[in-house]
Order: C-alpha cells, then sequence, then structure tokens
C-alpha cells in the first residue's frame, strides 16, 4: 500500500487552552508552516485533551474558534494540510478506548506530566489527566503518523504511542505505523522564561511579564522585553553562561530570519538596553500582521467553520480507514 513517491504522513495537535505564546510558536507553528509542503499533515485542535482540567465552557468554545484562527493566520494552508477539531472526529475517542485495554495504570502514573499535573490541580486528578497519553497515542496512530514534531516536554508521550503500537502490532498483526519524534531544528525549539531564563516560557507562568503572546500589543511586547532579564556582564553573544542574553537572540534570529551570528555582531558594542529594545520591535513588527490577518478571519465565522468542516470530513475519512482495521483485528462481529 505505502508506495515509494506517497509523502509520509505528519501529526501534530496544540490544546486550546488560553493564550498561545511566542514560545508555542516558534516551538510549534511555524515549524508546521515549513512541514506542510513536504509531508501529508494532520493538524488538530485538541479539544479532547484540553478538557483534562477544568476548562470554562464559553472559553473553551472561543479558545478552540480562536486557535484555528491563529494557525491560518501564522500560515497553515488549509488547502496544503488537514486542519481540524479533534472532537469533531469520534474516532479519536473510539481508538482510545481500545488502546486502553493494552494500557497499564503504572505505566500512565509514571509519566512526568501525569505528575506534574496532578500536584498542580490536587483538587481534580481526574481518569482523563491519567489517560492523556493514550489519547495522544490515538490521535497519532489513527493516521499511520511517521512522524510527529515534539518538543522536549511531550517525547516521552511519544514515547508511550511507540510502545502501544508495537504492544498491538504484536499482539493482533502488523496494523500500527510506528511513529518516529521529528526533531526540531535546535533553533527555537525551546523558548525560555523572560523572567527566569532556566525555565522555559509559558503562559501558566504567574509572572505575565516572563511570557509574551502572539496577541500582546506592540507596548506590550516592548515593555516585556525591556524588562527581560539578562545576564551579568555587558557583552551580547549567545553562551550557556548568559541564558538570558542566548534567549533573547534566539527570539531575534527567528523573528528577524537572522542568523544567531548575524545578530551578535549586529549588536556588538551596543548595550542591553538598546538590544532589548531592538527585540521587542523586531517581535512586535513581525506579529503585527499575523494579528491582523487573526482578526480578519474572526470576523469571517462562516470561513472558519468550513474549514473545520472539510477537515473533520478528511480527518474522519482517514481515521475511520484505521478504526475499521482495528475492529476487525481484535474481533468485533461487522457482519457481513
Ligand atoms: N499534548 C500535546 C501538547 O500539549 C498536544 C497534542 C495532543 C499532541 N495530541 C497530540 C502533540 C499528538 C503531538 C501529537 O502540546
Amino acid at each position: 500500500m505505502e508506495g515509494g513517491n506517497e509523502q509520509k504522513i505528519l501529526f501534530s495537535a496544540v490544546q486550546p487552552s488560553g493564550a498561545v505564546t511566542i514560545g508555542n510558536y516558534i516551538g510549534a507553528i511555524k515549524n508546521w508552516v515549513a512541514l506542510q509542503d513536504e509531508y501529508r499533515c494532520f493538524y488538530a485542535v485538541a479539544d479532547l485533551h484540553a478538557i483534562t482540567v477544568r476548562q470554562e465552557p464559553s472559553a473553551l468554545r472561543r479558545n478552540t474558534l480562536e486557535l484555528l484562527a491563529l494557525f491560518i493566520a501564522c500560515g497553515v494552508d488549509p488547502e496544503k494540510c488537514v486542519l481540524f477539531v479533534q472532537s469533531h472526529v469520534p474516532a479519536h475517542c473510539e481508538l482510545t478506548w481500545t488502546l486502553n485495554t493494552i494500557a497499564y495504570p503504572g505505566e500512565l502514573s509514571r509519566m512526568t506530566q501525569f505528575k506534574d499535573k496532578s500536584a498542580r490541580h490536587a483538587e481534580n486528578v481526574n481518569m482523563g489527566l491519567m489517560d492523556y497519553p493514550v489519547l495522544m497515542a490515538a490521535d497519532i496512530l489513527l493516521y499511520q503518523s511517521a512522524l510527529v514534531p515534539v518538543g522536549a516536554d511531550q517525547k516521552q508521550h511519544l514515547e508511550l504511542s511507540r510502545d502501544l503500537a508495537l504492544r498491538f502490532n504484536n499482539r493482533y498483526g502488523q496494523t500500527f505505523t510506528v511513529p518516529e519524534p521529528y526533531i526540531l531544528k535546535e533553533n527555537g525549539a525551546k523558548i525560555m522564561s523572560l523572567a527566569e531564563p532556566a525555565k522555559k516560557m509559558s503562559k501558566s507562568d504567574d509572572n505575565v511579564n516572563a511570557f509574551v503572546t502572539m496577541t500582546d500589543d506592540k507596548d506590550t511586547v516592548i515593555r516585556k522585553f525591556k524588562r527581560a532579564v539578562t545576564d551579568s556582564g555587558s557583552e551580547i553573544r549567545f553562551a550557556e553562561e548568559k541564558p538570558g542574553v542566548s534567549n533573547l537572540l534566539t527570539i531575534y534570529s527567528v523573528f528577524s530570519g537572522k542568523s544567531v551570528k548575524e545578530a551578535e555582531a549586529e549588536f556588538s558594542g551596543k548595550g542591553y538596553g538598546d538590544f532589548k529594545l531592538a527585540v521587542g520591535e523586531t517581535v512586535a513588527d513581525a506579529l503585527a500582521p499575523i494579528q491582523k490577518k487573526r482578526a480578519e478571519l474572526l470576523a469571517d465565522k462562516a470561513y472558519l467553520e468550513s474549514v473545520m468542516k472539510s477537515g473533520a470530513g478528511s480527518a474522519f475519512k482517514a481515521a475511520r480507514r484505521t478504526l475499521s482495521k482495528v475492529y476487525r483485528k481484535i474481533g468485533f462481529y461487522a457482519g457481513e
């Protein structure tokens, strides 16, 4: 079935759980755009994953539409890839149930993210939180994905997807493609907090100055970069002992399209103040057209809903092929 010139399948998803930071953009969305020409890409708004922590229903609904609009505004092209909302394709839940029967509570409760989230949401340690990686495996395996671009925090979950695929294949015969991580170009795989550069940039940081979101206006962006923590000394260069400056150089490089080396040369002899202002202005200028496009898309809800609908249709077709195969293999009675 896999012809030599058939495109490899790639799957990725982002949860609609509120603001999207420039770290999410650099680590995920920006790469999606580059990958859509090379692979057959399935990109999802992972709303089923989002409800494993409490969501305000009206906010979840709005965040889903806004995330879809942001993807498209950033250059994800619904004509080139399958862009859809996870809950619109019931096969994700159906395959999760089946995979649950070969997943062990021991391996799920050992997941780093489960342990972290259980500690952070001690009042709501639910079964979905523990089952999160199995749902993620279902996402990936349903489309026979060969590649999954993931950041460091999702590596362990991808490893579980591989284990479940192999376990199922061993028990029932070849059914799933075993996915490989797609290793992202090192530049930008990880953007650090502007306030504490040893920590990853996160929208759930208590300090709003630690992160920049895709919808922050120009003044806010510039103010946050002005406040960014730099390092001792005054040199602007990329070095392990200069995590703050290095993080800013990475961000500047991504948004200006210049290499880190070129950026270092550009700022040699300049002070931290000028440097931070330049980074802020560059980021704000790069975000402006994305924000404009996003606003235009959100004003055209009919269009966004048509994208969701056609994406769900294509995803459904591909997913159903795998699900039927799975159901046959495990012995569900299908009739004549
Ligand atoms: N769990 C991922 C995250 O929080 C989102 C996600 C859901 C995902 N399903 C996926 C990523 C499948 C890669 C593949 O970032």
